[in-house]
């Protein structure tokens, strides 16, 4: 996990909890319009893969028990994690990539209806990803996978002694491969290989603006026929459709270089998904901003979420960073992981952090983006997240117009009752989350995701409260 080198240690919010007066009054709890339907009130919890389902991505008792023990909390909206649209593996992720997968998604559907009493608005978020390698030695990425070429062996050929061969000596004298590898070979020898949107001289690369519409309209119908209020379209963070959006796609096929360029896949999709279900709840997730180098700022933001408004979305949901691309180094036989760099940092921030601390700390270009959509007569909804976790602090969001949903992640896994504590004026017996991010070094390394606050309990899958020893089942 990456910490910004000030580490200074910031405590939490507040708290500021309402009473129960407070709350029937407040924003947060007040209803909103969320495409053709309304939502209760403003909680949201975001997408968080809890690495629950089976290997090949079925729904399990685990899955259920978990979205069930959210639902009870009552949020507004839930979305469910990440959510494989394609074949490629990923571990225990869930599959929306075949009919079959319908009736184990629709026990998901059921069971947080009937936990929520219907209360909470159910979307599914949508992933397709590309094929990421595990790290392997040096020694076994040069004489395995390195493709040699005659460029490689022009370039070795004035250091090669009589007897040795060019592998063998890269091996004796790894610091030549700076000098003989190309830039990406290098990447892939020391962070393990990684497919990108701009690998065009791959087909199933260079065909992805072919197939990712249908692939997505075809899983956002077989949601709906699950029983889900609606789609999230995952365009946020490092998988595919973000790729496309970032300032790093360079791809010269109409689907990269510039912003009109990188915007027309991830639009196809929405526009596809929009038409694939008409009257479900249709939203798409970005980033704010990348927070990477040559990464899209801002101003590109706007620009993107101007148009998936345009496009029929029924909520832009923002997020930011969470990249491949200022990762760390992965260890030999792991995969590099994107929330382990200062991008990853702005995604999921935790307490240790620089003068402007993990709390909100990009809640202005969120703010920016909503502000613009306004300006150009859009009223779509917006949602906030990163860091949210205290009422005055989400209230104040609210109502001064920076967001129309505040998303609490972290804070929900620490207590997933905590939006009807405050609701019922109960507050002071919130389990807090304290923002170290134990969750996400359980995430990173793909293992079932547990809170450090409530997993050494007796019962992990329906966490009992320390202060009360009551089940936390909502009050
Ligand atoms: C364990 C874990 C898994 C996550 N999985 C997803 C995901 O599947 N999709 C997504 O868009 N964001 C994912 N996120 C990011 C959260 O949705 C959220 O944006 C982030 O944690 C910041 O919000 P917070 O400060 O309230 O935790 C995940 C976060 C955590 C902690
Ligand atoms: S593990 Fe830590 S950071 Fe994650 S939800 Fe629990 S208290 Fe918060």
């Amino acid at each position: 996990m990456y910490r910004p080198p000030q580490r200074i240690r910031h405590n939490l919010p507040g708290p500021t909890w309402p009473t129960k007066s407070q709350a029937e009054v407040s924003t947060l709890f007040s209803p909103i319009k969320l495409g053709k339907t309304s939502a209760s009130g403003r909680s949201w919890v975001p997408a968080m893969v809890p690495w629950r389902a089976t290997a090949s991505g079925e729904v399990t008792q685990d899955v259920l028990d978990w979205y069930q023990r959210f639902a009870k909390g009552k949020p507004a909206v839930m979305v469910v994690e990440a959510t494989g649209v394609g074949d490629i593996p990923s571990g225990p992720l869930l599959r929306i990539n075949r009919d079959e997968c319908i009736e184990g998604l629709s026990q998901i559907a059921s069971v947080v209806r009937e936990a929520s009493g219907g209360e909470t608005k159910l979307l599914i978020q949508l992933i397709d990803f590309l094929p990421i390698k595990r790290r392997v030695t040096a020694e076994k990425f040069l004489t395995r996978y390195l493709k040699w070429t005659h460029s490689h062996q022009q370039r070795i050929e004035p250091y090669l002694v009589s007897g040795e061969t060019a592998k063998e000596l890269l091996l004796r004298m790894p610091e030549l491969c700076d000098v003989v590898l190309t830039k990406r070979e290098l990447e892939d020898m020391r962070y393990g290989y990684r497919q990108r949107v701009t690998d065009v001289d791959d087909s199933y690369v260079r065909e992805l603006p072919v197939r990712l519409p249908e692939l997505f309209a075809q899983a956002a119908k077989r949601a709906v026929a699950a029983g889900f209020d609606g789609v999230e379209v995952h365009a946020a963070h490092a998988y595919t459709l973000a790729s496309f959006l970032s300032g790093e796609n360079s791809r010269t096929d109409g689907y990269g270089s510039h912003r009109n360029g990188r915007l027309k896949l991830p639009l196809a999709v929405l526009e596809a998904v929009r038409k694939a279900c008409d009257k479900a709840i249709v939203g798409i997730r970005m980033l704010a901003e990348e927070k990477i180098r040559n990464g899209i700022a801002l101003d590109d933001a706007k620009f993107y979420a101007e148009h998936f408004a345009k496009a029929g979305a029924d909520y832009i949901s923002l997020s930011t960073g969470g990249k491949f691309e200022d990762a760390k180094q992965p260890k030999v036989g792991r995969a590099a992981y994107p929330y382990t760099g200062p991008s990853g940092y702005e995604c999921m921030p935790s307490v240790f952090s620089d003068e402007k601390g993990p709390f909100g700390r990009n809640l202005v270009a969120m703010a920016e983006i909503r502000k613009h959509l306004r300006a150009r007569g859009l009223s779509i909804p917006t949602v906030a997240s990163g860091g949210l976790c205290d009422f005055q602090q989400m209230e104040q969001l609210l109502t001064a117009g920076h967001a129309d949903f505040v998303a609490s992640a972290r804070q929900t896994l620490a207590d997933p009752d905590w939006f009807q504590k405050m609701k019922r004026g109960l507050g002071d017996t919130i389990r807090r989350c304290d923002f170290t991010n134990y969750c996400e070094a359980l995430d990173q390394k793909h293992e079932k995701v547990t809170c450090k606050k409530w997993d050494r309990l007796a019962d992990s899958v329906v966490p009992v409260d320390k202060l009360t020893g009551r089940k936390l089942t909502a009050p």
